[in-house]
């Protein structure tokens, strides 16, 4: 189950970070989750890593094996040294593409980064980052050559750039300027950075950077959907001021959250398999209710929320069965797909399916389906009457998940809101007898909407608290929800090995 980092000074941490609150925004928990940590004397093994990034940006030397604070260096802002600590596990290894942008000096704190974390990264600039950064400064910072030319003969002669994408563990696009993500999604090979990207079978991970408007161009975004559908991973952007003046969501994510990003691509070790031996069953997309056998009603669910969240929990080890409607999206890796079309099929899948530990319902249910859908194709009347329809309401699958005798320890529905988002999803909740309910808005402030889009920001509402997710791409929302996933169950099975130890030792004592 879920790793947790032992006998590490929580307390001191805490101090350290500027206190509780800054820890509960870094790690994205409630003020309970830091109470468990405290009278636990942990933290779990997924904070490790930007707990460390964390101390060490406020100037702190940090042992990475225990989070031990070391001493205090005299610039704050990771300037101070790094420690020696190296694991005894082999090296992973990043390629790290740095596109042409202002935030390319970012990728430079990235590089050093990830070394703390036993990771060996190999540089390659286009040439636009050279106009913002130098190869001689990345170089120096991996201590390996950087690469920039796609015709060098004499790396050709020693690295071709088909071994430099296939050696690679992970490949890093950072900053993901809008003009390399247009040429890969394009698929492009007309520079050292876009053949990569084409020849690699590695993870790829993109750290977008750029202005608010050209970020938010359908172009872009439909760039990004296609790379997204093909499996890359995002991280960022985020929200803020930019180097051009301007307000908005561009800038690159931070390096702490790049790093973090990378580490949950790059292996078991830093994925834990928390959720190993737990079954979860999780819908996505939308349903289709006949009319006749032509015509339906349906909604604009893509699916790309539920299959992220399907996709997430399967990375920590979960068994997962993905209940999706008619979707134009691939099974993810390592998940059991049922496909159905309707809400009744999709209910009798889910049943079918149990038992299971933890059920996600991010599906677009229809509410209702015509009561006599007709097995032909409706005629016109001739009499310019149209046909009358009657619906009937459709089962609720996550009130029947909630209240089945096999319920699941934890269920968690979605509310997509068109106003007063928290307060109609907390009485969403309380109708559907949910554990939890993930609202998110339907419209946004720019009018795009949640339906098909890569990007989504919701609130997590977990009875009386809730906790706000900024604009982030759905896979990455996925990613947060399944850490408080894992965190609830691991609560959750500490508090069951200790009841079956009591009733064990009662059973002993009759
Ligand atoms: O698929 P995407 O394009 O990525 O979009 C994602 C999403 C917007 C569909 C998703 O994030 C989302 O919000 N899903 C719930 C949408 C919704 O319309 O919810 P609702 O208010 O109708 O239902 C509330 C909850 O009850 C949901 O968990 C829903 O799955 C469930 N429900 C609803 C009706 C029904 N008959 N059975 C159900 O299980």
């Amino acid at each position: 189950m879920n790793e947790y980092m032992k006998n590490c000074d929580l307390a001191a941490i805490i101090t350290a970070l500027g206190g509780r609150q800054a820890l509960q925004d870094l790690l994205d928990v409630g003020p309970s989750a830091i109470s468990n940590y405290l009278a636990r004397g942990e933290l779990p093994q997924r904070a490790h890593a930007p707990v460390c990034e964390a101390l060490r940006l406020r100037g702190y030397q940090v042992h990475p094996g225990s989070l031990e604070i070391l001493g205090q260096t005299q610039l704050a802002g990771g300037t101070g040294p790094t420690t020696n600590f190296r694991s005894d596990r082999p090296a992973q290894r990043v390629l790290l593409i740095v596109g042409g942008g202002i935030a390319a000096y970012k990728a430079l704190e990235v590089a050093r980064r990830l070394q703390d974390h036993n990771v060996e990264v190999t540089g390659v600039m286009t040439t636009g980052a050279q106009q913002f950064i130098t190869p001689l400064s990345l170089a120096a910072l991996t201590a390996s050559q950087v690469y920039t030319d796609l015709f060098s003969l004499t790396d050709e002669a020693e690295m071709g750039h088909i071994r430099l994408a296939r050696e690679a563990d992970l490949v890093i696009v950072a900053p993901a300027t809008a003009n390399l993500m247009a040429r890969a999604a394009n698929g492009l090979a007309d520079d050292l950075a876009t053949t990569i990207l084409l020849a690699t079978t590695a993870p790829v991970l993109m750290a977008p950077a750029m202005n608010p408007a050209m970020w938010q161009h359908p172009a872009t975004a439909e760039n990004v959907a296609r790379l997204a559908n093909r499996g890359i991973q995002f991280v960022g952007p985020t929200a803020g001021d930019m180097a051009c003046g301007e307000d908005g969501v561009g800038r690159l994510a931070e390096p702490a959250a790049i790093v973090q990003a990378a580490l949950n691509c790059l292996s078991a070790d830093s994925q834990p398999d928390d959720l190993s031996g737990l079954h979860a069953i999780v819908t996505s997309g939308p349903t289709v209710e006949p009319i006749d056998s032509v015509r339906f009603i349906a909604n604009r669910s893509s699916g790309k929320q539920g299959h992220a969240i399907a996709s997430a929990l399967a990375a920590r080890g979960a068994e997962v069965t993905l209940v999706s409607g008619p979707v134009s999206l691939p099974a993810p890796a390592n998940v059991r797909l049922v496909q159905v079309e309707s809400a009744t099929e999709m209910l009798a899948a889910c049943e079918a399916a149990l038992p299971a530990d933890i059920a996600v319902c991010a599906a677009a249910v229809a509410d209702w389906r015509v009561e006599n859908a007709s097995s032909g194709k409706l005629k016109k009347t001739g009499n310019g009457q149209p046909p009358s329809l009657t619906l009937v309401e459709n089962p609720d699958i996550l009130n029947s998940l909630s209240t089945h005798q096999l319920r699941p320890d934890l269920v968690i529905g979605f509310a997509a809101e068109a106003s007063d988002l928290q307060d109609n999803a907390r009485a969403k909740l309380a109708r559907k007898g949910c554990d939890w309910i993930v609202a998110n808005a339907v419209t946004r402030s720019d009018g795009s909407s949640v339906f098909n889009s890569d990007m989504n920001s919701a609130s997590l509402i977990t009875g009386e608290t809730a906790i706000d997710w900024p604009m982030m791409t759905k896979a990455e929302l996925a990613v947060r929800l399944v850490n408080h996933i894992t965190d609830h169950m691991a609560d959750r099975l500490q508090a069951a090995t200790l009841r079956d130890l009591v009733s064990q030792s009662a059973s002993n004592r009759t």
